[in-house]
């Protein structure tokens, strides 16, 4: 059932998972993720069966072209270093390096103006997780002199985050120089910047003015190869590393995870996202057990896709180059 023809004007939310797999010298791929339409939510496919040796750069360009979307982007990248990984037998993490095979993530707590109402939270996740570190996450809400009587409020309460991620709006260069130094130097905690930071060129500048201390990686932002390349930067220059997600299921978050494991340089990892989704349709890729994810030894991701999970939603199927809406 043909509905409609053009995705390219639609906002992707949620994103970027994929399904990729080998069927003898045929390559078949699923890109999978959800947009918001006309208010309802849509999954959204993108199958393809090729002939590996020919046909990847076509398809490439086509999706890169027909999306021209980071995200998209992200996810094509995750699908075909997915691929790569299945094609010699090899986990992902392995594929990035085999550091380890699990990770641990931290505690992530948003912060707004509600300050009061905050700290009773992070009191009692704390109540629960005893050993986490947590992270305070300010998502661009604060002025600079503002960020700073968060942290001595917290301070007084006797609670010290390990990290203050984007304190200030993300084009406040100047803001967020001055909250890191002093966060850093009074006390002791490390500043990152996120929304700031939407490429090596954003990096760049960070090193130069020494305007954070940490940077916040999200494959859905900077893509994969992106983040390879602003990894390199960062740790030639000593900057900290950090992993997070956007709001994504256990397809692309379990990617950035192996990612992490396989090079075992992110001082702080934030990925908790798949508990925020009502239903996943993605189904194993990792063991989570409290904070801890571990990574098996199956070739590529490990996860895949459960149909059973999608059955009453809508979707749109995108076949080389051909857009199809439909209802499951
Ligand atoms: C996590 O990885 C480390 C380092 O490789 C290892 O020592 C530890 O046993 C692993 N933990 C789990 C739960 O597998």
């Amino acid at each position: 059932m043909k509905l409609k023809y053009k995705v390219c004007t639609i906002e992707l939310i949620g994103v970027t998972t994929f399904w990729f797999w080998l069927k003898g010298a045929m390559l078949q791929c699923t890109f999978m993720s959800y947009i918001k339409f006309n208010g309802n939510l849509w999954f959204f496919f993108i199958q393809f069966d090729t002939s590996i040796s020919i046909k990847i750069e076509v398809l490439l360009t086509l999706l890169i072209k027909l999306f021209s979307q980071l995200k998209v982007r992200a996810a094509v990248e995750m699908a075909l270093i997915d691929a790569v990984a299945n094609s010699i037998s090899m986990p992902l993490w392995r594929l990035f390096g085999g550091a380890t095979n699990n990770i641990t993530t931290d505690i992530t707590l948003k912060v707004g103006k509600n300050l009061k109402a905050d700290i009773e939270v992070l009191q009692a996740i704390r109540a629960v997780h005893p050993d986490c570190s947590f992270i305070l996450d300010a998502n661009e809400g604060y002025k600079p002199n503002e960020a700073i009587e968060v942290l001595e409020k917290l301070y007084e309460m006797g609670v010290i985050p390990v990290l203050f991620e984007q304190p200030v709006h993300r084009d406040d260069w100047e803001g967020l120089g001055l909250v890191s130094h002093i966060a850093k130097d009074k006390y002791g905690v490390s500043v990152a910047a996120d929304e700031s930071c939407r490429g090596l060129h954003d990096v760049k500048k960070i090193i130069k003015g020494n305007l954070a201390d940490v940077i916040n990686i999200k494959l859905a932002k900077v893509g994969v190869l992106g983040a390879l390349e602003i990894i390199e930067e960062a740790r030639a220059s000593g900057l900290d590393l950090m992993i997070g997600g956007m709001v994504e299921t256990r397809l692309a978050m379990g990617f950035a995870g192996h990612l992490a494991a396989g090079l075992g340089c992110f001082k702080f990892i934030d990925l908790d996202t798949p508990l925020l989704l009502a239903e996943d349709p993605v189904l194993e890729g990792y063991e989570v057990s409290g904070a801890v994810y571990k990574f098996a030894n199956a070739r590529g991701h490990g996860g895949f896709l459960h149909w059973d999970n999608l059955a009453c939603s809508s979707g749109v199927v995108v076949d080389y180059g051909i857009v199809y809406l439909f209802h499951l």
